[in-house]
């Protein structure tokens, strides 16, 4: 099968895109052909300042390589290294009614938070159908905030193949693959853990910070001897991903009993992050001292990515009449 996904250099990665996507990569790197690329074009709609986006994409990289991304296994590589995915959307732009686009809760959620409607934002999830189109995926591993932009990427490929496919479709129609205990994990606030929120636990933040961090996740006002519900608990949701079984029913135990305090129980969520990372923060810290090493996993990914997207492209391209 062929899998892709995508993640955007907007800031440093978080343990929400850990838990609810790069741990998939990771996992269906194995038996399939998978594409796994830092979506930079995508960036461009909120990071302004050019040194920052490249030194997100080399931290993205990093980021993922040292997570477990084995470029001998997957394809790793950035998204404007392979220039034919803009083409691409512009292919797919030229078919996709205007009321899909107005429709999404992604572009209509930043509206409301006061950012600007530039075109960019609001073509967003067609250069998403473009990247994923291009490498004829069959499965997408990502996190529920995306299902929406799997939809669409689906409806634009259907009516790509409806106008320019009768005989033979074009595209794959791909399937995104959402894990349940994963699918939204939650933030400080309770909301989803989100950069835009600020409400994020980095993956590679300092362990002091860790720990400041998740003595500030929002808990009730429950008294310590009184029993508690660890179902409707930010801190217990967090605890359970990264502690086994026996251990969280223990925890669940501890709250419905009451005399236990969020202290403790946050106390125990740090240990555990920091614990969980700390093998990759040593993977990561030889890997960010060998550049050159890093430039030409980059490079190598780009040519393997561009060799499948020249062949998805040239059959789009002919479908709709371009070239000779
Ligand atoms: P991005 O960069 O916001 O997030 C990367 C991945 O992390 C998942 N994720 C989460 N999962 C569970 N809980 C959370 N709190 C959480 N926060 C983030 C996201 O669902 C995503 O899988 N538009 C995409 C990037 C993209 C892409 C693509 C993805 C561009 N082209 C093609 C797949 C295929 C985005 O902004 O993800």
């Amino acid at each position: 099968m062929r899998i892709l996904s995508g993640i955007q250099p907007s800031g440093a990665l978080h343990i929400g895109n850990y838990l609810g996507a790069i741990q998939q990569y990771i996992a269906l790197q194995h038996d399939n052909e998978a594409y796994y690329f830092v979506a930079d074009y995508h960036a461009l709609t909120s990071v302004r300042d050019p040194e920052k986006l490249r030194a997100y994409v080399r931290d993205v990289l990093l980021d993922l390589l040292s997570l477990g991304l084995d470029p001998e296994k997957a394809t790793v590589f950035v998204q404007s290294d392979v220039p034919e995915t803009v083409e691409l959307a512009w292919l797919l732009t030229s078919v996709t009614p205007m009321g899909w686009l107005e429709k999404c809760v992604s572009y209509k959620d930043k509206i409301a938070q006061g950012i600007p409607a530039e075109h960019g934002l609001f073509a967003y999830p067609v250069l998403q159908a473009a990247d994923i189109l291009l490498y004829d995926a069959d499965v997408v591993p990502v996190g529920q905030d995306q299902k929406q932009h799997l939809e669409i990427t689906r409806d634009v490929a259907e009516r790509f193949n409806s106008v320019y496919g009768k005989n033979e479709p074009v595209f794959k129609l791909p399937d995104a693959k959402i894990l349940p205990t994963v699918a939204v994990v939650p933030g400080l606030d309770g909301r989803k853990m989100s950069k835009s929120y600020g409400n994020t636990i980095e993956i590679f933040e300092d362990p002091k910070s860790i720990e400041k961090k998740c003595k500030r996740i929002v808990t009730d006002s429950t008294p310590v001897e009184e029993p508690k519900n660890p179902d409707t608990c930010s801190v217990y949701a967090l605890l359970k991903l990264f502690v086994d079984e026996q251990e969280s029913a223990d925890w669940a135990a501890r709250y419905r009993a009451g005399g236990m305090g969020y202290g403790d129980v946050k106390k125990r969520l740090a240990a555990a992050i920091i614990d969980y990372f700390a093998p990759y923060r040593e993977v990561r810290k030889s890997l960010a001292a060998d550049p050159v090493k890093l430039e030409e996993i980059r490079r190598a990914g780009a040519e393997r990515a561009r060799k499948t997207a020249r062949i998805v492209l040239e059959r789009a391209r002919r479908a709709c009449g371009l070239g000779s």
